[in-house]
This record gives structure tokens, C-alpha cells and sequence, in this order.
């Protein structure tokens, strides 16, 4: 290979012959390759493209790079398929309030199977950043805020992505992102430095990425943020001396969008050509869309401030992993115009979408029993911007959707109500703007319905990336729309389309029935209507914490003690929280209320002892005590009392699911070991401390009385 050749294989770009039919999702940037495209192919000066689809097109492109090059190296085909290709699942964010991570390998899969029929190999997901801070725009597209429960579902959407064997013609190649701490961006504000320390940086913002490299994730993407000074482009002992070093990742490491570059705009880097042997050197293996590495490498590696082996290691893991893709072997895997339609919008993935949006369905409130409501003889008034809305079904990152058949909200209950005239629907604003007239006739509508289904929150383009927000309220048009229409006095119920956690106020606060909906894809309006007429009940739990006020932001549920913890809200005074705002959260990281109600016994630690190389399990009997069959998510937290470092008030170290009917009782059992209390100590030892520990099994991490065990300590130590 050529040294051109070489950074060649070390360049990707977005697809410029087919990305304009989709939604600009990345701002313009890069050489204008559109008419001197094929020339680049066959001049080898590409990895592949990104972000353009279609079997016919891309097999058209990789035939030219297949025999009209001189190595007929296979392009790689790259695009953001998060949450669904032309069939869209729940947002990321959504699907993990399922707290059911094989539910999220499946829908992952499902995704991979339409993806890779439609011409792609490789997805810049999951989507693995832990998100504490609900103005950052891009918790939309995560986990949540907890490390525990991210990690679960880091590895299930890899395994999921990438299937039996990367080879298979359905697999995509994983690229959990980003790495890394791009979630702790100061203020929640996107692309915002990062100050966070070592300790929290292992125990919080890695966890995911070593759970979806163990998981076999074969690629990673590097953040845009500097992290303590370093942009993470940049950051050599991070995307060198931990993940090849020490974690021995052998994958490919390709940058975000144009962020080598940025390196210049960081203030690190003094030009392009410097900003280049940071990244190359730092570990970046490949270049997006800037075109900086075809530009500099080769008079870098000949003037020798970049060793042509630094480049040869690079383009070796490249070339591994379009082996292990099968792209040597097939170079036309993936573009076959045939699979393309028979695998894109089949029933199976619809029905899956269906079921994954149901189970992302988290009910907050249901004062008086107001929900599961009849489906008939009652007139239901659906009021807000997004009742009959189709335009903001997909959520963020959803280039690829095709959502000419979803089903809207209105559309989901007219289907199932005996007589669909008995809804009225009326929009009553947009979703940040007045209709003129629009209050008055959606109080007419309140007034001459039996109850109200107000559908107020977020659309698609308040979350995501570059759409962070300054505050997480309701926009004030929808605030003034539930005052009145609450004012009117009938029943009202609460449904939330939102890409984040919302701090609520007012009459949506108060409101008796409140539903989060998230953003849930193509069977949007028929899994609300399953779970609001009772066909299923809700089973979905809080990923994020929703608070009291957006100004308690970054706000989470595993935070520290502080010496001056609130430990009663009435007694505000000198204390851990915020002038007339107590610092608990209004709906906890957790919580999620069924159609039914469980007791749980008191926990059982058996002796309450845990030797150092043992196990203690913890039991808890769970009883449904309610009138129908139910799905409870069951949680096991801990709390070290006494350590070197403070440490959170509540850890997750376990979840289960368990479906009951009514009267049923199980018992459930968790086990620790000496691994599950471990932490990084000052010194930066992975350690777990002889000491208490207080353990919960419980339905939301405040929720619970907790039990003590005692972890003895080894007889080596003292
Ligand atoms: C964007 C995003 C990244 C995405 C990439 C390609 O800037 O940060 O998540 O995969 O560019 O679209």
C-alpha cells in the first residue's frame, strides 16, 4: 500500500450522493466529494462512506472499489441507526425504562437485520454516554443516569448490533460511544468541557464502554469534549493506555464528526496538520468527514514526525475488522436489492415495536384509578400539540425512519375505543408556539368531555444532539394550556412525549394521572392505547430521576451524603439543597407504578455476614396484593456506611423483572460477592473496604428499608 492508500483506509466521509433525501443531522463540513466521489474510490483515498443507504447504490459504489481499484479494498458502510432503521423503536432513553436489557438486544437486532439490508455494515451505536444532567440533549439517546443499568444495556445492544458473527450479512459492527465522559459536559450543556475525577470517571462514565468491549464490540467512537484539559481526540493515556493497554481492545477507533480537527478550536493543536499527529498519535484511527489524514499523514510519516508503524498498526486494525465483517470474502454482503425487500418494514419488526414501546411506558401517578380507562361509553377529549401529531413519533436520530404508516396517538385510540367519535381532538397550541383561538376551543373540548388525556411535552428537536436546554420545563404554552384545561374540573391524565428527564410544575404536577411516553417509534399511538385501556399494564421504570425543579441540575439518585444530607424535608434549614426546593426527587430514578400493587417482605441477609472471598444472598418475598396480573421490576441497592471516600447513597447492583398474578407471591433473591461493593480508592485501587453495607431490595431507589450486612475482612489484610 501506498502511503496515500493507507490514510486512505483511514478517512470516512458522509455519503454524498445520499444523504440528502434524509434530514441534515450533522452540520456541513468536509471536502465536497459528491463529483470527484468515484475518482477517491478508485483511488483507494476512502474507508467507505457514511450515513448514505440503499443495496442497488451501495453495491454500485463498492463494485467500482472493488474492480476499478488497484488493491480492491471493500468499502465499509457506516450510519447512525440507534433506536430502529425504516422501523423505529422507542429512543434509547425509552426502551431502558423497560429496565429489560433482552428486550434491547432484540430490537437491536431487529435494527441490524433492516439496516443491513438496506446496504449498511457497520452503526455508530449504541449510544452508551450515562446522562446526570437532563438539559444535555443527548440523554435522549443513552441510558440514563445509572452505570449499573447502563452497562446491562451497553452490551445487550452490542450483542445485539452484531449478532452470531460479525461475517453474517445481518451483522452490524457495534460502535459504542463516545468515548468518553461526554455526558458529564459541564451544565449539560452539548460539547461542554469536563472536569470529573479519576474515581468517578472509572466508576460512572466507563463501566458502559468496558461492558460493550467485553461484550465484543469491535469499534468506538471519540468524544467531542475535552475531559480535565485533554480533549478526548487527543487523549493518548485513554484511547492508548487504557483501551489498548490495558484493556486490550483491538477494535477501530474513528472520531466524531470533524472533532480532529477541532483539536485547532480546542486551542491543543496548532493548525490541521498539528491537529492530525495529536490524533493519529493520541489513537484515533480513523479521520470523519474532515479529511484531515489523506490531507497530512503521508508528508507527516515523511518528514517522521508520525512513524509510518503508528499508520501500519492503524490500517492493520482496519483492514481486520473488513475481515472479520466478511467484506473480503463477500465484498457485496449487505447489498443485495432482494434482502433489501424482504427484510425492510416486516411485520415481525412492527409487532416488536409495538411490544418494546408498551414496555418503555412508565406510569408516574394514577390518583383515583383514573387509568386503565373503558373503551366505551365515555367521550375523551385528547388535547395538546401532540395528540394527532405524526411529526414527532421518532424521536432524535432517526435519519432512516420511514414513517409514512406509524401510528399517531389519536390514531392508536380511535382503533381500539368502540366508537371512535367518542374522541374529540384538539391540538390547543403547538408545541412552543400559540394557535390563535386554540385555547378556547380546547377548553369547549374539555368541558364537553367525561375526561381528558392532555398530551404535552417535547418534540423531536428539543433533544438530541447540539440541543441541549437551559432549563426542563414544559414550554410555557403548554404550562398555560394545562392550567386551563385542568381548571375546567374534569378527570384529566397526563401523557409525555419527552426525550429527558422534565421537572414538572404546576397543574401537569398536580394532575392526577401522569403518563412518560418518550419518543416510541412507529407504534407510537397503538402501545399507549394498550396500556391505557388496560390491555397491558405499565411496566416501564424511571432511567433518569425526574426532580423538583430544573434547577437542581446535574440531579441524580446516586449522589453523595454531603455532611449536611436533608434528611427531612421540614427541616430545611442548614442543610444539602435549595432555598423552598426539597432535594428529593419528585418521581425517583426507579420508580414506575403497574395496574396493580406488590408488597415486598422485609429483605433476609441470612447471618448478615459476607466473607471476603464468599457470597451473601439477599431474599425478599414479593407478593401482588392487587387485582390483576402484573409486571414488577424488582431493584437491589447498596450503601457502603463507612469508607475511605465518600460514597453514593444508593448503588444499583441488581434488577429482575417478575410477572404475577393477582394473589401470587415469589420469593426474590440477589447474590453479592466482594466484587459487587468495590471501588476506586484515592490511591486509584480498585478496593472493596471491610466494613457495613446497608442493602435494599426495593421498587425505586428511594423506596425501601434497608438491611445490614457486614463484608469481614480478609485475614491477609488488616
Ligand atoms: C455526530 C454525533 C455522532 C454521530 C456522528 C455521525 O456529530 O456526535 O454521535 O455518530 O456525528 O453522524
Amino acid at each position: 500500500m501506498t502511503l496515500a492508500e493507507k490514510a486512505g483506509q483511514l478517512s470516512i466521509y458522509s455519503d454524498p450522493m445520499r444523504i440528502g433525501t434524509r434530514r441534515q443531522i450533522n452540520p456541513d463540513a468536509g471536502p465536497k466529494i459528491d463529483n470527484g466521489l468515484a475518482q477517491r474510490i478508485r483511488e483507494g483515498r476512502l474507508i467507505g462512506l457514511f450515513n448514505g443507504v440503499g443495496a442497488a447504490e451501495g453495491r454500485a459504489l463498492q463494485r467500482l472499489a472493488i474492480e476499478e481499484s488497484r488493491l480492491k479494498i471493500p468499502l465499509l458502510f457506516g450510519a447512525d441507526v440507534l433506536h430502529g432503521f425504516a422501523t423505529v423503536f422507542p429512543i434509547p432513553l425509552g426502551e431502558t425504562a423497560s429496565f429489560d436489557p433482552g428486550l434491547a438486544e432484540r430490537t437491536a437486532r431487529a435494527a441490524a437485520i433492516e439496516a443491513s439490508a438496506n446496504g449498511i455494515h457497520w452503526t455508530f451505536a449504541p449510544m452508551i454516554d450515562i446522562g446526570r444532567d437532563q438539559r444535555w440533549g443527548r440523554v435522549a439517546e443513552g441510558a440514563g443516569e445509572d452505570p449499573y443499568l447502563g452497562s446491562l444495556f451497553a452490551a445487550a445492544r452490542v450483542r445485539g448490533f452484531q449478532g452470531q458473527r460479525l461475517s453474517d450479512a445481518d451483522s452490524l459492527l457495534a460502535c459504542p460511544k463516545h468515548f468518553v465522559g461526554y455526558g458529564g459536559a459541564i451544565g449539560g450543556m452539548d460539547y461542554n468541557s469536563v472536569e470529573m475525577s479519576e474515581q468517578t470517571l472509572h466508576e460512572v462514565y466507563l463501566p458502559p464502554f468496558k461492558a460493550a468491549f467485553d461484550a465484543g464490540a469491535l469499534s468506538t467512537m471519540s468524544a467531542f469534549n475535552d475531559l480535565n484539559g485533554v480533549p478526548m481526540m487527543a487523549h493518548r493515556p485513554l484511547l492508548t493506555g487504557l483501551l489498548r493497554e490495558q484493556w486490550k481492545f483491538r477494535g477501530i477507533v474513528v472520531s466524531d464528526y470533524t472533532a480532529d480537527r477541532e483539536l485547532v478550536m480546542h486551542g491543543v493543536a496548532r493548525d490541521d496538520r498539528d491537529a492530525t499527529r495529536l490524533a493519529i498519535l493520541a489513537g484515533v484511527d480513523i479521520s470523519m468527514q474532515s479529511d484531515l489524514y489523506n490531507l497530512h499523514l503521508p508528508s507527516l510519516v515523511e518528514r517522521g514526525e508520525v512513524p509510518m508503524a503508528v499508520v501500519d498498526e492503524a490500517v492493520r486494525r482496519v483492514l481486520r475488522v473488513k475481515k472479520l465483517l466478511g467484506l473480503f470474502d463477500n465484498p457485496y454482503r449487505s447489498l443485495d436489492p432482494v434482502v433489501e425487500q424482504r427484510d425492510t418494514h416486516t411485520p415481525a419488526a412492527r409487532s416488536l415495536a409495538r411490544e418494546s414501546a408498551r414496555a418503555s411506558i412508565v406510569l408516574l401517578k394514577n390518583e383515583g384509578q383514573l387509568l386503565p380507562l373503558r373503551k366505551s361509553s365515555q367521550k375523551i377529549a385528547l388535547i395538546g400539540p401532540f395528540g394527532a401529531d405524526a411529526d414527532n413519533l421518532a424521536g432524535p436520530w432517526s435519519p432512516f425512519s420511514d414513517m409514512k404508516d406509524a401510528v399517531s396517538l389519536e390514531q392508536g385510540l380511535r382503533a381500539v375505543l368502540r366508537d371512535p367519535a367518542s374522541l374529540k381532538v384538539v391540538k390547543g397550541c403547538d408545541p412552543e408556539q400559540i394557535i390563535r383561538g386554540g385555547l378556547d376551543e380546547a377548553v369547549a373540548a374539555a368541558k364537553a368531555a367525561d375526561i381528558v388525556l392532555l398530551a404535552l411535552g417535547e418534540s423531536q428537536d428539543m433533544s438530541g444532539e447540539a440541543a441541549s436546554r437551559a432549563d426542563i420545563l414544559l414550554p410555557a404554552v403548554q404550562q398555560a394550556l394545562a392550567e386551563a384545561i385542568v381548571d375546567v374540573g374534569k378527570p384529566v391524565i397526563v401523557l409525555l412525549r419527552n426525550g429527558r428527564a422534565l421537572a414538572l410544575e404546576g397543574a401537569v404536577r398536580d394532575a392526577s394521572a401522569i403518563v412518560v411516553t418518550w419518543f416510541l417509534g412507529t407504534e407510537t399511538g397503538n402501545a399507549i392505547a394498550d396500556v391505557l385501556f388496560g390491555d397491558h399494564s405499565p411496566s416501564g421504570r424511571l432511567p433518569v430521576s425526574f426532580p423538583q425543579s430544573s434547577g437542581q441540575q446535574p440531579f441524580f439518585y446516586g449522589h453523595r451524603n454531603t455532611g449536611r444530607p436533608q434528611t427531612n424535608p421540614k427541616d430545611p434549614y442548614w442543610k444539602t439543597r435549595y432555598r423552598y426546593v426539597t432535594h428529593e426527587a419528585l418521581f425517583p430514578f426507579g420508580h414506575g407504578l403497574t395496574y396493580s400493587q406488590f408488597r415486598y417482605g422485609e429483605p433476609e441477609v441470612g447471618s448478615g455476614k459476607l466473607a471476603w472471598d464468599g457470597a451473601i444472598t439477599i431474599r425478599t418475598k414479593l407478593t401482588n396484593i392487587g387485582t390483576r396480573e402484573a409486571e414488577e421490576t424488582v431493584q437491589l441497592y447498596i450503601h457502603d456506611r463507612v469508607a475511605s471516600l465518600t460514597r453514593p447513597v444508593r448503588e444499583l447492583k441488581g434488577i429482575q423483572k417478575l410477572k404475577l398474578a393477582a394473589g401470587a407471591s415469589r420469593v426474590v433473591s440477589f447474590k453479592l460477592t466482594r466484587a459487587d461493593l468495590c471501588f476506586y480508592d484515592a490511591a486509584m485501587n480498585f478496593i472493596a473496604e471491610p466494613g457495613e453495607f446497608e442493602v435494599w431490595v426495593a421498587p425505586s431507589a428511594t423506596a425501601g428499608t434497608p438491611k445490614v450486612f457486614v463484608l469481614e475482612g480478609s485475614p491477609l489484610r488488616p
